[in-house]
């Protein structure tokens, strides 16, 4: 038997999909996947459907070290810490012990905003830029899977609750609607990754990684602006909800004194940073390489949304964080 592979992330929605795909769409053996957590209280659920499980936490290095022994393939997913420098310190623990465990390849999630380059100011963009160049200089062998904006973050992008009569935006330069991204579902994210990993990249000659830092990039198939979103949630609901627009301070202080999720001024501001970065074009790169994996043309960013909405009551997880952000 091969070296198992090892995939981080799956208590969570990209990896959870990634991992029912490797079991249920192309049938890979169970005892053959070592499926990890943060929390020993993971293991149950994993080991009952016969894989492997251990605990990796990227803030503890000596979990790692264990974790990654004699391990074949990692799937890394990027950490969810927003702190930019704690979440950098994190990765690079992770890039010590794969190349202490000797790991033979590692594919590292990371996000596709600056498209292929490394010039979005945008805040969480940083830790992956510092990630793909340890993993550059690290001799690992490695590819960046730069994911497109999940479509299904739409509550947290355009700051929408099911409650919501209107979406506050700031009266920024170029206008805000004129940042237009690649929105992309995360299950066909998922499920395209998950294909790569059982097929390999040989499987699809015209799929080559770009740049030094090996980046895949996997996208929607069309760049589309913020209202074309807000559009998708009222087909779906039924509903008028119309975009307003207020200069950048008092759009800060209102949404911060208001917000449904108990997000602060810091998050605001920093929101701020990211749909500037929108309006500059920093997530509108479009790729074919996910529609390769998948066989057929992706989902854009107003159906996935469209179809989320109708299922029912739809809330995104990271739109409801405490008031220290
Ligand atoms: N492309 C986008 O638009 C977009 C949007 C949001 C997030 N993201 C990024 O994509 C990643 C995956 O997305 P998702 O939707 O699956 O997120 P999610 O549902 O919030 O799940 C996050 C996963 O990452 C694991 N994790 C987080 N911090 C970790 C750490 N310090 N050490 C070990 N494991 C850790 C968690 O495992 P345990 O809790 O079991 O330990 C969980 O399985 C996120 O972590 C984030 O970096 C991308």
């Amino acid at each position: 038997m091969t070296a198992p592979i090892l995939l981080t992330g799956v208590t969570g929605g990209l990896g959870a999909k990634i991992l029912d795909d490797l079991l249920h769409i192309h049938k890979y053996p169970a005892a053959n996947i070592i499926a990890t957590s943060r929390s020993e209280d993971n293991r149950s659920r994993f080991e009952s459907q016969g894989l492997q499980f251990r605990v990796a936490d990227y803030t503890r290095p000596e979990t790692l070290h264990a974790a990654f022994e004699g391990v074949g393939d990692l799937l890394f997913m990027s950490s969810s810490e927003r702190d930019t420098p704690t979440r950098i310190i994190e990765h690079s623990n992770v890039v010590e012990a794969v190349k202490a465990a000797g790991v033979k390849m590692v594919w590292y999630v990371s996000l596709a905003l600056g498209g292929f380059g490394n010039h979005s100011k945008i805040g969480f963009m940083q830790a992956h830029y510092e990630t793909e160049q340890m993993l550059k200089h690290s001799g690992l062998k490695f590819i960046s899977l730069r994911a497109g904006s999940y479509a299904d973050a739409f509550p947290l992008f355009l700051n929408w609750y099911p409650s919501s009569t209107a979406v506050l935006m700031p009266n920024i330069y170029p206008h805000v609607d004129e940042g237009k991204a690649a929105w992309t579902s995360r299950d066909e994210l998922g499920e395209g990754m998950a294909t790569l990993l059982v097929k390999g990249l040989s499987s699809f000659p015209s799929v080559k990684p770009q740049t030094e830092s090996n980046i895949i990039l996997l996208s929607g198939p069309t760049a589309i602006s913020p209202s074309a979103l807000l559009e998708a949630i009222n087909r779906g609901l039924g509903t008028n909800v119309r975009m307003k627009y207020l200069d950048p301070e008092p759009w800060v202080d209102l949404q911060a004194a208001n917000d449904e999720g108990g997000k602060g001024a810091a998050w605001f501001k920093a929101r701020l940073v990211w749909l500037q970065g929108l309006a500059d074009g920093d997530a509108e790169a479009v790729d074919p390489a996910l529609e390769t994996l998948l066989g057929r043309r992706p989902e854009d960013g107003p159906t996935t949304v469209e179809k989320l909405v109708r299922a029912g009551p739809y809330y995104w997880h990271q739109n409801h964080m405490g008031p220290r952000n």
